[in-house]
């Protein structure tokens, strides 16, 4: 009965303390770093050689500009106090990757440069949050080689979009094609791969080139016959390349659904035929047997009843000769 009675005002003591902690933070939050120049709208923090998030942002910042730092990691939750921000340039750091709940509350967030950093891969979470963002720039991350195919899914507002310079061998065209906004897609300086597996890829540069600024410099580098091929003079390749492929294929499924059955099945009936043969050979030499059986018997028999008169009448003769040597010379 007590129990709430106590926990209650202590719980509403530790959530004033809480709250008188997160004031404090965003009061903080809300001068201006030393480090920046802080104007009523832009904050330019560029080329200071920050190793972290710098302490204190104003929070009426639109514009926030960390260029050409340090920084190996966003904060959890620092940007998302700055919930007014429109314009993220974060180019030339060291972030190796982006905590989704560090652009949670970036909501009106328009403009956004991950350029030359250290990004490995943009998964679906990424950007996830960043429901109004116009512009997006990754490029210049050179291990960044993998981009989730929901990586833009909930990003509607996209019209430009920067990856070049990456790692990227292959990225789903499906995630720009359902872009409806889009004028505007670099691709040019990554190792992209081109054969069928990819044909969807290089068909939808080849067919969406206008969007494509860099497009004369968007070249294959595997396989290696196809490197330094422009991307959109080996898709008309590929297309065919993997058309007869695809034929080649069809013709593999023909014979592996129609032929090879037909095959099957033509030796099963060969096998059945052959071995009902064998069955009836078998019975007819059973037959055979049988009466090869009977005829021996019936030979033996005869045989036996024959010697046992032949046995009879030389013992018979024996017997007499016996009886007419007895007592004299037989040898004679
Ligand atoms: C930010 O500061 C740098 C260096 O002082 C300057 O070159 C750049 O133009 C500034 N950016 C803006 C938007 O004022
Ligand atoms: C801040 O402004 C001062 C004076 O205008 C300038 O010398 C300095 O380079 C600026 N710093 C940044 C980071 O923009
Ligand atoms: C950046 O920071 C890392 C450590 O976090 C350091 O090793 C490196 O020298 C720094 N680079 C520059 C250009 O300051
Ligand atoms: C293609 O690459 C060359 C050399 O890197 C560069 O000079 C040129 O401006 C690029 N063209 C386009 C359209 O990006």
């Amino acid at each position: 009965m007590d129990g709430p009675s106590i926990l209650l005002p202590l719980c509403t003591r530790c959530l004033r303390l809480l709250s008188v902690v997160l004031v404090a933070r965003v009061l903080a939050a809300a001068g201006c770093a030393p480090e920046c120049n802080c104007s009523q709208f832009l904050t330019n923090c560029t080329g200071r050689q920050l190793r972290h998030f710098p302490a204190a942002i104003p929070l009426s910042t639109r514009q926030l500009i960390l260029a050409d730092n340090n920084i190996s990691s966003l904060p959890a939750l620092d940007l998302n106090y700055l919930g007014g921000l429109l314009h993220l340039d974060f180019s030339s750091n060291s972030l190796a990757e982006i905590p989704p709940s560090s652009l949670l509350n970036l909501q009106v967030l328009v403009y956004l440069d991950l350029s030359h950093n250290q990004l490995r891969k943009i998964t679906h979470l990424t950007f996830r949050y960043l429901t109004n963002i116009i512009v997006l720039k990754a490029s210049r991350n050179k291990e960044l080689s993998f981009i989730d195919s929901r990586a833009f899914s909930a990003n509607h507002k996209l019209q430009e979009i920067d990856i070049s310079g990456n790692g990227l061998t292959f990225i789903d065209a499906g995630m720009l094609e359902t872009l409806p906004h889009l004028r505007s897609v670099r691709l040019s300086g990554n190792p992209w791969t081109c054969n069928c597996n990819t044909q969807t890829l290089t068909s939808w540069m080849k067919l969406n080139r206008r969007i494509i600024p860099d497009a004369a410099n968007v070249t294959c580098t595997f396989p290696s016959p196809l490197q330094g091929v422009l991307v959109v003079e080996a898709a008309d390749k590929l297309f065919s390349l993997c058309r007869s492929k695809r034929q080649l294929k069809l013709r593999e499924v023909l014979y592996f659904c129609l032929i090879g059955p037909g095959l099957f099945s033509a030796s099963i009936i060969l096998n059945l035929t052959f071995s009902l043969l064998m069955a009836h050979f078998n019975r007819f030499k059973k037959k055979e047997l049988k009466r090869y059986r009977k005829l021996r018997r019936a030979i033996s028999f005869k045989y036996s009843k024959r010697s046992n008169v032949i046995t009879q009448e030389i013992t018979a003769k024996a017997n007499t000769n016996m009886s007419v040597c007895r007592g004299t010379e037989c040898n004679q």
